[in-house]
């Protein structure tokens, strides 16, 4: 399989060594319109051919597929081309920036047969897979919210809210998580330069069955946060993704309502158990992602960070900046 990188700033790199020793994969090009970058690129690795022009990646009949890590309004036209030119192809997260331009791509690979998938690096962590074992074996009952905090002195990007830049990760995660997509979603942001690009904004997302999420996200905020509380109704659980080792927490904490209590007088029983800490392998998120992209080219199956988990995530971002704009609106899906 030979993969040609798009991309070649911050998490370009990232993909260049992940597919570079992923098995039956190799790195053909990487492409950059920037010369600097494609210097550093020779440097690290000699072998892999570097360009300044797209076409010479679409016109090489020995490239199978590209993977896309430039900035977000650049994806759908760099994946569109690659997709016509009969190639599979990766993106980096969010998949587009708009519905339309997703819709477009999914419309192009259901043609072509060809693979379309996006990446959410945060389904292929450990963490995650690990939290995912527990609902599903049912180790902390009921899901029923998910409250997320991904906040720092974050770099402000020039095309996008900090909802597109960081709510990805936590959207996935979450639609994941509770294997649904929200009934509706409500948002609110500020803007603190002149471009109106929120760089501080809390989004809510509803599902059914009375299940709700939330996402602090920030670029201005002192100190640096990646937590993710997950609460069922037996347990609950503390992801805190700055922590090396001891990344969950397992609360055996939760409440029940007193049985003769009423409206008026609500009575709560507490139960406050042991806290666990699980084990977790420490496997780079990247790699896995680079070998379900892979597998899906050779054996035709659907990766987990699929392009309808790409798609779902563009329509709630699309749907969370509307309310923003409208100062918060519910807006049901
Ligand atoms: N999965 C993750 O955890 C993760 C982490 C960081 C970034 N990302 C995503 O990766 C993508 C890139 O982010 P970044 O932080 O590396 O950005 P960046 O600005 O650091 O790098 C983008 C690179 O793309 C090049 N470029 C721009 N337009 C181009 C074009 N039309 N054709 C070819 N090259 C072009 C630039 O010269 C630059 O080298 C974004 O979609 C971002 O959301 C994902």
């Amino acid at each position: 399989m030979k993969i040609a990188i798009i991309g070649y700033g911050y998490w370009g790199p990232n993909l260049v060594r992940n597919f570079s020793l992923a098995e039956n994969s190799e790195v053909s090009w990487v492409f950059d319109l920037s010369e600097k970058q494609l210097d550093r690129v020779k440097k690290s690795y000699p072998n892999i051919k570097t360009t300044t022009n797209y076409q010479d990646i679409l016109h090489d009949p020995e490239t199978d597929a590209v993977a896309i890590a430039t900035p977000v309004f650049t994806h759908f036209e760099l994946a569109k081309k690659a997709m016509i030119s009969g190639k599979h192809v990766l993106i980096e997260k969010p998949m587009t920036s708009s519905v339309k331009e997703s819709n477009e791509l999914i419309q192009l690979s259901q043609k072509s047969g060809k693979v379309l998938m996006v990446d959410h690096t945060y389904l292929y962590t450990d963490a995650v897979q690990k939290i995912k074992d527990l609902i599903v074996t049912g180790q902390i009952g009921k899901l029923q919210y998910i409250d997320s905090t991904r906040i720092n002195l974050g770099l402000f990007q020039r095309d996008v809210n900090v909802l597109w830049d960081l709510a990805p990760h936590d959207i996935s995660i979450c639609n994941y998580l509770m294997d649904d997509f929200p009934i509706a979603v409500q948002a609110v942001g500020a803007a603190h330069t002149d471009n109106n690009l929120a760089n501080i904004a809390y989004l809510t997302l509803f599902y059914n069955d009375n299940k709700i999420a939330h996402f602090n996200c920030s670029w201005i905020s002192p100190v640096k946060i990646r937590q993710m509380l997950i609460g069922g109704d037996q347990k609950m659980i503390l992801f805190n993704d700055l922590e090396t080792t001891e990344k969950l927490r397992i609360y055996d904490k939760g409440y029940s309502i007193v049985p003769e209590s009423d409206r008026n007088r609500l009575l709560i029983d507490y139960r406050i158990g042991d806290i666990t800490i699980p084990k977790i392998p420490q496997t780079e998120a990247l790699a896995s992602m680079a070998k379900d992209f892979i597998n899906a080219i050779t054996t035709h199956s659907v990766p987990l960070s699929s392009s309808k988990s790409g798609l779902d995530v563009v329509k709630i971002l699309e749907a969370a900046e509307k309310s923003i704009q409208n100062k918060g609106q519910y807006i049901e899906f």
